[in-house]
């Protein structure tokens, strides 16, 4: 360690451990963190923030990281004994320096994901560079892990008592266990009987206060809204800006295991949309840092039912946006008002990327495809590979790049949708009208099967040999 602080001088050891203030989105208006509003909108023109740095500006300032010595001092970090060294997230943590002390970090080794080949989508596809980056890997199982370690700390470090989320479930899991293991309270709202058990289940598990709310994902962050502008309760969903820093690092473990040569293309699944802002954060930094010498395009896909992102841009050029109502058995991005769509649209906008839409039976065989490479994914993640084959379906990317899909949560996460689709029972029949056969090859159903080697070997028929 002694020489990891040496190597990377004022990057790690001397330097002070908080310099960022948050920006306005909107407006421009610039605060220190701790005068932002309990609802993290701008008392100016109500938009939301972002960190920045403003150390980074300056070319030969002691503040400005050095990517040489950064590249080195991460990698080197792999090897280390010290706790917040084995964090995915803390390990980067020369650029997300938001705490007073790191030594306040709420961790659960979150981060350090693992990044797949596809080799059989690959093939079908003709793209020779599929990966998927499984966020689903992290503690509670989905990326939500990597921006709540950030947010709880701050939490922590404020002196709350209380933090609260609005969720359709992943959310509220991350943030319950990062509470209890923080020791603080938390209290999560969820659309009642609109998120799956695997998530409730989670919250419960950890302690949280959960409320069911007879409101939907948006109705439920409204209400928050209120709430945690009346009671002293710290506001953990992605409109809290350092969620996103957090979120930010999967793009830096990306890069970094590419060697940092980015690929050509991420795909994200877009819901309330913090997730494709923060990663287009994170490799819009490095480039700017000159870890890295240019930005993947980066294309955000939502659910046919739930697209409100995909109509902002090709209706208003991603100028304004109107809200939909939401449905989507994807529940975890049944959200038809999303809060950070125009970081969102910047992020595809800068980078060249696309914002579509799939059907609810192109996601359910995406999802399955994904199974059957020995991954998994809950229903959200998969509408990257259902996106990804429609951009090659219209000639957008060449069989030549490297694509990384963001698989956002864990399979288990939601096994009723799972069970149901091998069942046959997911889809309406309209759903799945024209693709019954494509369907009936990934279906696996469980069958009843007497218990003699005959009947076993009797069900494996026309499967071997
Ligand atoms: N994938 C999964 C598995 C999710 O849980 C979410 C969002 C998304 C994708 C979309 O990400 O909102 O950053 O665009 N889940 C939130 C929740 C809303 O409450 O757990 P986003």
């Amino acid at each position: 360690m002694q020489q990891n602080r040496l190597a990377a001088g004022n990057l790690s050891a001397g330097m002070s451990e908080n310099l960022h203030q948050l920006r306005c989105f909107g407006c421009g208006a610039r605060i220190s963190g701790v005068d932002a509003r309990p609802d993290f909108r701008c008392a100016d023109c109500g938009d939301l923030f972002e960190v920045e740095y403003p150390g980074w500006r300056e070319r030969k300032g002691p503040d400005r990281p050095n990517p040489g010595a950064l590249k080195w001092l991460w990698r080197e970090r792999r090897c280390s004994s010290e706790g917040l060294d084995h964090s995915g997230v803390w390990r980067f943590r020369e650029l997300l320096p938001i705490l007073e002390s790191f030594g306040n970090a709420v961790t659960l080794r979150e981060g350090n994901t693992p990044l797949y080949h596809l080799p059989r989508a690959a093939k079908r596809l003709g793209i020779d560079q599929l990966f998927a980056k499984h966020q689903g890997m992290n503690p509670t199982g989905s990326f939500k892990d990597t921006g709540m370690t950030a947010a709880m700390s701050v939490a922590k470090e404020r002196g709350f008592e209380w933090v609260a989320c609005a969720s359709t479930g992943n959310t509220s899991a991350s943030m319950a266990a990062y509470a209890a293991r923080a020791g603080l309270k938390s209290l999560v709202l969820i659309p009642d009987g609109k998120i799956a058990w695997g998530k409730l289940s989670q919250a419960m598990d950890y302690g949280a206060v959960t409320c069911q709310l007879k409101a939907d994902f948006d109705g439920c962050l409204t209400l928050l809204t209120q709430i945690v502008n009346e009671a002293p309760i710290y506001l953990l969903n992605s409109v809290n800006p350092y969620r996103l820093e957090g979120q930010k690092t999967p793009a830096l473990e990306i890069a970094e295991a590419f060697d940092w040569n980015v690929p050509d293309h991420l795909i994200v699944p877009g819901g309330n949309l913090g997730n494709s802002s923060a990663l287009g954060k994170g490799f819009r930094e490095m480039h700017e840092l000159g870890l890295t010498a240019r930005m993947p395009k980066i294309s955000v896909i939502q659910a046919v039912g739930a697209n409100p992102l995909v109509r902002s841009l090709a209706e208003h050029g991603g100028t304004s946006l109107e809200p939909v109502e939401a449905h989507t058995r994807a529940t975890a991005i049944r959200i038809g008002n999303p809060a950070s769509w125009r970081k969102a649209a910047r992020a595809i906008q800068e980078t060249g990327g696309w914002c579509l839409d799939v059907t609810e039976a192109e996601i359910a065989i995406a999802k399955a495809e994904i199974g059957a490479e020995g991954l998994g994914c809950e229903p959200a993640s998969a509408v990257t590979l259902a996106g990804l084959k429609k951009l090659r379906a219209e000639g957008k990317i060449a069989s030549s790049e490297t694509v990384v899909l963001v698989l956002t949560g864990h399979t288990l996460k939601d096994a009723d949708y799972t069970i149901d689709f091998h069942r046959g029972t997911l889809l309406t029949t309209d759903e799945s009208a024209g693709r019954e056969a494509e369907i009936a090859s990934l279906q696996r159903n469980a069958q009843v099967v007497d218990a003699t080697p005959a009947a076993v070997l009797a069900a494996l028929k026309g499967r071997v040999g």
